[in-house]
């Protein structure tokens, strides 16, 4: 039977990829490389850096696909990101039944870890309990995001006892009061943390953590808000692409 390796390879550091990934790397015949654009031409040019850094044989190929792009122009977000879905569910169904042949092992690279705002598990979930190719799969957990920008800062996630909300730029935009709790927000590409007005909240700001292009900084939100987005807007002209993540947080005591 086929079977289908999602592999978190960190977000960013190729030395954040754990060791079972190292191993499970070494059983792929085949990977799926999907392309989102040529923004993010040096997130491809990691991954090969990691097949090459890592696999000890030759004998695998590449097949890379251009993902389908979501209709950003469509006023119904949910709807578009459904119609989305049905796309690369279909996509992904067509590469496995073409690329990897009956006994053979396939693998996504997923950035970070496939279980943080990443829709492959889902994609593969629902392909293997409906009728259509058959294959098994596995999950290599990946170090997210949210760990690389807390050790960077060499804080703790949550405060002591406290919980954590993890959440998008888009909601912290609509409701700008979640930053009274900690919280962690990733896909912000429109600055929501300016929408925060309460003096006593503190970010822990990182863009392109762990790689040789990695800025952090904190402090004092509303002090800082400005300077962030400066720093982010010249960054994303330097590089063509941006991905950064942020905790906001009120201390406690
Ligand atoms: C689609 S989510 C994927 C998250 C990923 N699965 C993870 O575990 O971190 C993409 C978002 O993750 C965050 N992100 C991923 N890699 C990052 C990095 N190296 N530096 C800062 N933020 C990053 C950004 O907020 C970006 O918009």
């Amino acid at each position: 039977v086929r079977n289908i390796l999602v592999i978190g390879i960190g977000a960013g550091n190729p030395e954040h990829l754990t060791i079972q990934a190292v191993k499970a790397l070494q059983r792929v015949d085949v990977f799926f490389i999907t392309d989102k654009g040529r923004d993010k031409e040096d997130l491809q040019r990691l991954r090969a850096q990691i097949c090459s850094q890592y696999i000890e044989h030759p004998r695998y190929r590449t097949i890379e696909v251009t993902d389908p792009e979501r209709d950003r122009s469509s006023p119904d977000y949910e709807e578009a990101v459904q119609a989305w879905h049905q796309q690369r569910l279909a996509l992904y169904e067509s590469l496995i039944r073409e690329q990897l042949a009956a006994n053979e092992c396939g693998a996504f690279l997923v950035w970070g870890d496939p279980g943080l705002y990443d829709s492959t598990l889902r994609i593969i979930g629902q392909l293997a309990s409906r009728n259509g190719v058959e294959f098994e799969y596995e999950v290599i957990p990946g170090i997210t995001s949210v760990q690389a920008l807390t050790a960077r800062h060499r804080i703790t996630l949550n405060q002591i006892g406290e919980p954590v909300h993890i959440t998008t730029g888009r909601r912290l935009a609509r409701n700008p009061s979640l930053a009274a709790a900690d919280t962690v927000v990733l896909l912000d590409g429109e600055c929501a943390f300016r929408r925060v007005s309460d003096e006593h909240v503190e970010i822990f700001w990182g863009a392109y953590l762990g790689t040789p292009a990695e800025i952090v900084m904190s402090g004092p939100l509303t002090e800082l808000a400005p300077t962030i987005e400066r720093v982010r807007a010249e960054a994303r002209r330097q590089h063509g692409w941006i991905m950064d993540t942020y905790l906001l947080r009120r201390p406690r005591g």
